[in-house]
């Protein structure tokens, strides 16, 4: 395995997740739909992407990736585009009796086509018959996998996409998107050959309870990925530093590891980078005092930024304004001690907007920013709330 920093990983380079892949499998055997709840950076995508690089013996699965979206057409779009640029299903694809427009662009798919470019100019196509569209390819969606397998959509990032909709006043058009793909999963013909697994950066459970329409998504089974455990971690570390010549002893290992407290795999791999750049690639230089200082000034210090900042855009985009000022006053309440702030000590944030209180920190707990225990609201992570005590913390907390 190499040492990869924010890349999705696969194959040789995604540590552990045996038993996260085996139950996923295990699930859609058993004809679930998934929908993956997961905090942010712990490996959503890579798991993702293996389910697509290795699947199971009669599966054939699809990657979409809907981040850069923002309408239904998009989503539909992103679906009809990458099977278009799939080989397997190309022919199928080709078809499906969408509109002129549409088969058009089609036909004139090239090897090699850059998705993204294909999904723009579908989008365009379909426009605002995007119901149209996935009507035509949901009457084709059963005959798509050869006979005796099984096709499995993976829909990345479908919150994002979801939540642009809602925040452009798009909530009917949200609404119907959701509806028309549980449609999909309910439609007999489907079952046992095509199932879909949703997931992405922010939780979709939040963004549709704001919008009150989460029982489009109530038959979803619900798959939790979490950080990896101590042991695994440390083992990681192990591996890592065997596999790029920079042996950490133990008591490295442990130290990195109560540094961070939640051992998210995209932290572990940005702590051994920055330990080995600092060291210059000699193993001889680390020490106690240079991972504390790795730590301070490395990761949760302003070079940290570029690779934290992502938790607070990610804030902007899954919360409305009165949630996101709400929020970032709990984060900065929590972030002063590393066992986080009493819920006495938020009485008067709670006391303004109980209501509106409760929605966020349970988007909080759910994305993995905070984590409750009896009466103490804390950060998960102690690398997140190092960095955000040091260039996010406000004073205007209660
Ligand atoms: N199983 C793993 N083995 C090794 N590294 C991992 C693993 N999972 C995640 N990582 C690390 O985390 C980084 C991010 O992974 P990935 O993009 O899959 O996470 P994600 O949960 O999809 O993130 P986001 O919340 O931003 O969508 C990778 O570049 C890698 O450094
Ligand atoms: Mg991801």
């Amino acid at each position: 395995m190499r040492n990869v920093i924010g890349k999705p990983v696969v194959g040789d380079d995604l540590y552990g997740r045996e038993y996260e892949l085996s139950r996923i499998w295990e699930l859609l055997e058993q004809g679930e739909h998934i929908l993956m709840l997961a905090p942010r950076r712990v490996g959503k995508t890579s798991l993702m992407l293996e389910l697509h690089r290795a699947p199971r013996n009669d599966w054939d699965v699809l990657y979409v990736d809907a981040e850069k979206g923002d309408s239904s057409a998009d989503c539909v779009a992103s679906i009809v585009a990458t099977l278009a640029a799939d080989p397997r299903f190309r022919s199928r694809i080709e078809a499906i009796p969408f509109s002129t427009v549409v088969k058009d662009i089609l036909s004139r798919v090239s090897v090699g086509v850059d998705i993204d470019v294909l999904r723009v100019e579908l989008k365009n196509a379909i426009g605002r018959d995007w119901d149209l569209a996935a009507d035509r390819l949901q009457a084709r969606l059963a005959g798509l996998p050869d006979a005796g397998r099984k096709l499995l959509i993976v829909i990345d990032e479908l919150p994002v996409l979801v939540s642009r909709m809602l925040r452009a006043g798009g909530q009917r058009d949200a609404e119907l998107l959701l509806s028309r793909l549980r449609h999909w999963r309910q439609s007999p013909e489907l079952r046992d050959r095509v199932q879909t697994l949703f997931g992405g950066s922010i939780g979709l459970e939040g963004v549709l309870r704001r919008a009150r329409i989460s029982g489009t998504i109530n038959d979803l089974a619900p798959f939790h990925l979490d950080s990896w455990d101590r042991s695994t971690a440390a083992d990681c570390l192990a591996e890592l530093g065997r596999n790029g010549n920079f042996h950490l002893d133990r008591n490295a290992i442990i130290q990195i590891i109560d540094l961070l407290q939640d051992p998210v795999p995209f932290h572990v791999q940005l702590f051994f980078f920055a330990i080995r750049d600092v060291c210059r690639r000699d193993p001889s230089r680390v020490s106690p005092g240079l991972i504390d200082r790795c730590f301070a000034e490395r990761l949760a210090g302003a070079s940290g930024t570029a690779h934290l900042d992502h938790y607070v855009t990610r804030l902007e985009v899954a919360l409305d304004e009165r949630e996101y000022e709400l929020a970032r006053q709990v984060l900065s309440q929590a972030c002063r001690r590393r066992d986080g702030t009493t819920i006495g000590e938020l009485t008067d944030l709670i006391q303004r907007d109980e209501r509106t209180f409760r929605a966020v920190v349970r988007d909080l707990e759910a994305d993995g920013y905070l984590i409750r225990e009896a009466d103490r609201l804390a950060f998960r992570s102690n690398l997140l709330r190092e960095w955000w005590r040091r260039h996010h913390a406000r004073g205007n907390g209660p």
